[in-house]
């Protein structure tokens, strides 16, 4: 399988919808909206909704709003996490945040109008038509839950009262499996309930979701350490600046890297047992750790 070919072709079709979901307006909020939305990124959580649709056999289309409410709530989490008030960023997806250009107050609203198009979008008649309801409500509770206290939000918060405290794996792991492993977890259940999955096939790549999600942030930390600040469009040494606590900080890089591939190879290995339709999950839980960007 050619990754790249797939990521791009994915991405693609990603930018499409969401160029239909939230089309250019002469309000100033959706412009502030706009701009982080289509600033550019790799769409990874909702080609992980998409393809976990199609590892339990269904129609990757009919989930795609799903999918791009993923990605305005994980955008929206972007706006607000480079804010002054958290981690006073200045460069986002390869151009200047979103409050740099549109000032705080307007950058707080972006964020906040994107979730909540992300709501408008799952409870959305037309898009949910084709499904069974009550599949609709359990992935849009799913998605909810994880972007909420118990997920994303809580987790952005326990990274805040963790700055400048001295690392702890346990603790650290809590941070990453919240603030980033529990939306990617979310993409890749609501993709399997959305996409007509059983019991155990759901349950399957929620287990998946989960040791990419946390692989994810510590790919993330490595990055912020000896990435290329131009491949990955936001400055890097940012966590050691701001005190952050992350996974090379508690556990060295070596042992890092090694968790991280463990946790990637575990994943790929959990899917085979969906059969074929699976394999591009496979195939992108190895990807999660070589990236570049
Ligand atoms: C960055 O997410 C924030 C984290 C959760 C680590 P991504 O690395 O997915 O950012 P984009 O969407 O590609 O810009
Ligand atoms: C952010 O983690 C996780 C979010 C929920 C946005 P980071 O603060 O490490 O993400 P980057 O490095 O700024 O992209
Ligand atoms: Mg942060
Ligand atoms: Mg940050
Ligand atoms: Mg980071």
């Amino acid at each position: 399988m050619d990754l790249a070919a797939y990521l791009a072709r994915r991405r693609e079709l990603v930018d499409r919808a969401l160029e239909r979901y939230l089309p250019p307006r002469s309000e100033p909020i959706v412009e502030a909206m706009r701009y982080s939305l289509f600033a550019g990124g790799k769409r990874l959580r909702p080609i992980l909704c998409l393809a976990g649709a199609e590892a339990v056999g269904g129609d990757p289309q009919t989930v795609m709003f799903a999918a791009c409410a993923l990605e305005m709530i994980h955008t929206y989490s972007l706006i607000h996490d480079d804010l002054p008030a958290m981690d006073d960023d200045d460069l986002r997806r390869g151009v200047p945040t979103n409050h740099k250009v549109y000032g705080e107050g307007m950058a707080v609203l972006a964020g906040d109008g994107l979730l909540t198009q992300a709501m408008v979008l799952l409870t959305d008649p037309a898009e949910t038509a084709g499904h069974d309801p009550a599949r609709v409500l359990e992935a849009a509770q799913v998605i909810m839950r994880a972007a909420g206290w118990e997920g994303m939000v809580g987790g952005q918060a326990a990274d805040l009262e963790a700055e400048n405290a001295a690392p702890d794996l346990a603790r650290v792991q809590l941070i990453h499996a919240k603030k980033t492993g529990a939306l990617i977890t979310a993409s890749l259940q609501a993709g399997g309930i959305l996409g007509g999955g059983g019991r155990e096939q759901v349950e399957t790549l929620v287990r998946y979701g989960r040791r990419v999600g946390l692989a994810f942030q510590i790919a993330d930390d490595m990055l912020d350490l000896s990435g290329d600040p131009r491949k990955l469009g936001k400055a890097t040494g940012a966590d050691q600046a701001r005190g952050k606590m992350t996974y090379p900080a508690a556990v060295g890089v070596a042992a890092a890297r090694e968790t991280g591939r463990r946790l990637v190879e575990e994943a790929a290995e959990l899917v085979r047992s969906l059969g074929p339709a699976a394999e591009p999950l496979a195939v992108l839980a190895l990807y999660i750790m070589e990236r570049t960007n």
